[in-house]
């Protein structure tokens, strides 16, 4: 059977000022296919995926929905010829429950508007129909990122999508939780739907794609059908080298400790311990990695340890000095590096220059300041050497926070919290969302840490990176630690189940025959 085109993007050109984001890109989607757009940080996918959903306008270019030409000048008007965007950021409200968030901004149909109770029977119509199990009258609040995500979904099968865009959808999700998307994906092909997908996940592309299309600094270049490539073949094509995932890290004696925590106990949100008595130590020349289930205390854990929550009792001890509930700056000062989390609430002021944010923590001593005054040709070096050590991809260091691509704001904090040399690295999620030649570089910016003598706290829920950095590994489960293993005493297998809280392991075993 000939597939048919449901989408081809023809020649699509987009400066913004000083750079060609997209240059004379060609796309096309054949109805039922899933297929992949891969491309390094900054090469200009969410761009080409936001002209297509009506979010920007090409300086050149066609683009043809269902063979038609199409003028898609808003995100309505892409809606209406059928395209649906699953953005990397939900834009979701919090209080509303599901239903009323899917109803809330889909035009009203002329002379009646829609019930409530209508729209929740649609709402667990479709969540039957694709297998997406969503509860039409949960508050958005109260469930976790990857049901929020269907909820993203269901939005746009609610307003007739049958081309759906999906930009990093998995970024953001724990290992189950992909499984979970990718056999969503697969019910959606499977039922007439055609789905792009945005991902930096090789073994993702590998398993849901049928072709991809790379992309590089703005151009095509190439496309291949997923049973004719390999993951090295599709890395190669992407970042013009080959890639290494391998880690060259040499054993080393720990030495004093750097960090140090003893029982200590962390509120969650709902005001019962999410953090309940954790005591560990990382020590210099040691990377100490805490894997566990997304939502058992990890973030609560790394927003104590560096002053963004209050601990309720136990003491936290950085390079000795006592810093429970210290200010977040006065921690920094103390010696500690952070990437955060949650990159935009406290990573990046996205307002601000990338210039202003590499010198973020530091503005107001010296070189910066001197004598009294901000000294910009300090300030302006400064960032244009991290721009260059790190290769965060941008028009200048003058540009907005907001208008660097996801991966590159990632990559700006990675440099500045690892250049001002901190003791102590707490790095949580530290590659997420970037393509593979960043982590590479990222993975060895952290190993050089610790190989300096430096601490490193690394929480991570992808098992591979938490096996191949690590000294020690910690498991965290309800807000334990239940157990502490070493890469080479385990795998993946073993560590996920452990994760999932059987205590049926080895430090058991030890206790029992001791
Ligand atoms: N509004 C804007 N103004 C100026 N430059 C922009 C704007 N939006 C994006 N850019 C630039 O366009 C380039 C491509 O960005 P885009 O977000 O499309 O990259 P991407 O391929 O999605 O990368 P990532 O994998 O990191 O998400 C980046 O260099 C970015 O800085
Ligand atoms: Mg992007």
């Amino acid at each position: 059977m000939q597939q048919t085109k449901v989408v081809d993007m023809r020649g699509i050109t987009k400066r913004f000022p000083g750079i060609t984001v997209n240059d004379g890109i060609d796309l096309s989607l054949l109805q039922g296919e899933v297929h992949a757009i891969l491309g390094e940080n900054g090469a200009g996918k969410s761009t080409l995926m936001n002209i297509l959903f009506g979010l920007y306008q090409p300086d050149e270019g066609e683009i043809r929905i269902h063979g038609k030409p199409a003028l898609i000048d808003n995100p309505n008007t892409a809606i209406r010829l059928g395209i649906g965007m699953v953005h990397q950021h939900f834009k979701l409200v919090q209080p509303f429950t599901v239903a009323e968030n899917i109803i809330l901004g889909s035009e009203p149909r002329r002379g009646f508007s829609i019930s409530y109770r209508e729209a929740v029977r649609r709402v667990e119509d479709l969540s039957r129909q694709y297998g997406l199990n969503v509860d039409p009258n949960a508050r958005i609040e109260e469930i976790s990122v990857g049901m929020q995500q269907r909820v993203e979904i269901l939005k746009t099968l609610y307003r007739g999508a049958d081309i759906l865009v999906f930009d990093e959808p998995t970024a953001v999700l724990t290992p189950d939780e992909i499984e979970e998307l990718l056999d969503i994906m697969r019910s959606l092909v499977r039922q007439g739907k055609s789905i792009l997908l945005i991902t930096h996940k090789l073994k993702e592309i590998m398993e849901i794609a049928d072709r991809v299309t790379v992309i590089r600094r703005g151009k095509v270049i190439g496309n291949v059908a997923k049973a004719e490539t390999n993951p090295s073949q599709l890395a190669e094509m992407m970042v013009g080298r080959s890639v290494s995932m391998a880690i060259d890290k040499k054993p080393i004696e720990p030495g004093k400790p750097v960090l140090q925590v003893e029982r200590l106990v962390v509120k969650g949100r709902e005001g019962a311990p999410a953090v309940n008595g954790i005591s560990f130590t990382v020590r210099e020349g040691e990377v100490v990695g805490i894997a566990g289930v997304d939502g058992n205390g990890q973030s609560e854990l790394i927003q104590a340890l560096t002053g963004l929550r209050k601990a309720e009792s136990g003491e936290v001890r950085l390079m000795g000095a006592d810093i429970t509930n210290a200010a977040p700056r006065a921690i920094s000062e103390t010696g500690m590096g952070h990437i955060p989390e949650d990159r935009h609430k406290h990573g990046l002021v996205l307002d601000f220059s990338l210039r202003e944010n590499m010198a973020l923590r530091t503005y107001d001593k010296k070189p910066f300041k001197r004598y009294g005054l901000l000294d910009y040709a300090a300030i302006d070096k400064h960032a244009q050497e991290l721009v260059e050590q790190f290769d965060v991809r941008c028009p200048d260091i003058y540009t907005q926070a907001r208008a660097l691509s996801g991966g590159n704001q990632q990559k700006a904090i990675i440099a500045r919290e690892i250049e001002k040399g901190p003791e102590l690295l707490i790095a949580a999620q530290p590659t997420r969302g970037l393509d593979v030649g960043a982590i590479e570089y990222i993975h060895r910016r952290i190993v050089e840490q610790r190989n300096k003598g430096k601490g490193v706290l690394l929480v991570s829920y992808e098992l591979d990176e938490i096996l191949s950095l690590s000294d020690r590994v910690l498991i965290i489960f309800d807000g334990q630690i239940i157990g502490e293993t070493r890469p080479e005493e385990t795998n993946d297998r073993e560590l996920g189940l452990r994760m999932a809280g059987s205590r049926l392991d080895k430090d058991a075993e030890r206790s029992h025959a001791g």
